[in-house]
């Protein structure tokens, strides 16, 4: 099987990298600045590109049996679109997309309102946009929504279904790496859903580091 990391220099994508070093998968890296990834292991590639250019991202998707985002940006809707129109262009269907808490006003409470707070005014609105672009198009598509990330060395993690409030507040990049890890090894698990990702008991108006 061979995953397409699109953002691959990005810290749950480095993570999952690491996960799967070991597995019988082939990993193609795709990043800007691709001299940035070192120690290339035997099962990856690497291609350099920008994630809004479609030439690029066709090209990337030859033999790609599972497309992994893990991106960021203000302009993160355009490449939701971007993406989408070459992965249908190209016959391909699978897609794990990194998004956020409270697309969907989901996070109840204070910690609802602290998180509009710090949210709201660019980032919630444009990554709303581009998870909508993910699930209104014909891609068999799994749409992650973390809590605020640690840089723990945990694992411990609940997930929650759209249509249900969100738990929580934090989640190490570690447990989302691995439920992404999860999904490649098994990818018809989650699919075409949009899974929040907390760990257990975080509940409070803000992270608890914050
Ligand atoms: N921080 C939080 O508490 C929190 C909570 C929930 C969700 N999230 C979101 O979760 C996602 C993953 O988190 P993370 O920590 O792994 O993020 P990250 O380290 O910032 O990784 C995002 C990656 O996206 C890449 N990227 C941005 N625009 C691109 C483009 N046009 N073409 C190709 N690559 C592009 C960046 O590449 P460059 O290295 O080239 O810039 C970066 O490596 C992010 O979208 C983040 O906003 C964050």
């Amino acid at each position: 099987m061979k995953i397409l990391i699109l953002g691959a220099n990005g810290k749950i994508a480095q993570l999952v990298r690491e996960m799967l070093a070991t597995k019988h998968v082939s990993l193609r890296l795709f990043l800007r600045n691709a001299s940035r990834i070192e120690n290339i292991g035997d099962n990856e590639e690497v291609i350099e590109g920008d994630a809004t250019n479609f030439a690029a991202i066709t090209r990337a998707l030859t033999d790609v049996d599972i497309v992994y985002a893990n991106l960021a940006g203000q302009n993160i809707e355009a490449q939701a679109k971007n993406i989408v129109r070459a992965m249908t262009t190209a016959n391909k269907k699978r897609i794990i997309w990194i998004s956020t808490l409270g697309i969907y006003d989901e996070v109840p409470g204070d910690f609802g309102k602290w998180n509009h707070e710090m949210l709201d005014g660019g980032y919630l609105e444009t990554y709303a946009a581009a998870a909508n672009v993910i699930e209104t198009s014909p891609l068999n598509y799994t749409i992650i929504r973390p809590a605020w990330l640690t840089n723990q060395d945990e694992v411990n993690f609940e997930l929650t279904q759209k249509g249900e409030l969100f738990n929580g507040t934090e989640v190490s990049r570690k447990s989302v790496a691995t439920l992404v890890t999860e999904i490649i090894n098994n990818p018809t698990r989650y699919t075409n859903q949009s899974i929040g990702i907390n760990k257990p008991g975080t509940d409070g108006p803000m992270p608890a580091w914050y």
